[in-house]
């Protein structure tokens, strides 16, 4: 199953224009991103696949705003980060996107429900409500038996599931995500791609996701590539090794 290509004419959700970055190590200065443009309009699933160390977790983290490019700006709802203190990145974050870091970062000393019920708590939803949508969304996730785990006690592949369904539950319009279904069976993977896919029919939910996994990228309406800090997009998903 493929998902469904949006049409052009849907609001843009997210631009990056022309976003170079580089990290100082010492005297040495890393060049990553070189001039990275990216439009990303409600509806898109986008692939990002790219060698280790090209820059995929790097343009992510400035896609959602967690750290400022060193030129060039990223808009969410047309407002630019590099305008907003960090307070109110969090905050446009918070009402925008949803986001799966690479290492998960769940709260240790909280629940798998209290860390999905997380961010509808910061919002406008009662205690009540909230978990009950975390349980829903952690039940949709294969983890409806896990609730009162706290990370330490579940396996790689479930934190990665409490992380997907925390980045899911408060309906965001667009999804970063970094290597989702890395640690998971296919099966599993297979569920989280149906969710995926259900959000998007139903909310437009946009979806960047960075991934290794060619079964997941395969089924995104557009793959891009990053290389020489430089995103190319994939005439065809064959291009990329697709069967
Ligand atoms: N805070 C930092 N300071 C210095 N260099 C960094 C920093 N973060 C990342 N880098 C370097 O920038 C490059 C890109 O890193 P990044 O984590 O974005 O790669 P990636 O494409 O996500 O790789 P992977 O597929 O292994 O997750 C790497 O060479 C890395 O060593
Ligand atoms: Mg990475």
């Amino acid at each position: 199953m493929n998902f469904q290509t949006q049409p052009q004419s849907q609001p843009t959700v997210l631009a990056c224009d022309n976003v170079y970055k580089s990290y100082q190590q010492g005297p040495q200065q890393l060049a990553v991103l070189q001039g990275v443009n990216l439009q990303v309009q409600a509806g898109d699933m986008l692939a990002i696949v790219g060698a280790s160390g090209s820059g995929k977790s790097t343009l992510l983290n400035m896609l959602g705003g967690l750290d400022l490019p060193c030129e060039g700006s990223v808009s969410i709802a047309g407002k630019s980060f590099n305008t907003l203190s960090e307070t109110q990145r969090g905050f446009l974050r918070q009402q925008h996107l949803g986001f799966v870091y690479q290492f998960h970062h769940l709260l240790g000393e909280f629940t798998a429900l209290e860390n999905v019920a997380m961010p509808l708590l910061l919002g406008t939803c009662s205690a009540k409500q909230a978990k009950q949508q975390a349980a829903d969304f952690l039940n949709r996730v294969g983890l409806g038996q896990r609730l009162q785990h706290k990370p330490s006690e579940l396996s790689g592949g479930e934190r990665q599931r409490v992380a997907i369904a925390r980045a899911l539950v408060a309906a965001p319009q667009c999804v970063l995500m970094d290597e989702p279904t890395g640690n998971l069976d296919q099966h599993t993977a297979d569920d989280i791609h149906q969710l995926m896919a259900e959000l998007n029919s139903s909310l437009a939910t946009s979806f960047i996701v960075v991934t290794h996994d060619m079964t997941l990228a395969r089924r995104m309406s557009k793959v891009y590539s990053l290389s020489e800090g430089q995103l190319h997009l994939q005439p065809t998903h064959s291009a990329i090794g697709a069967s």
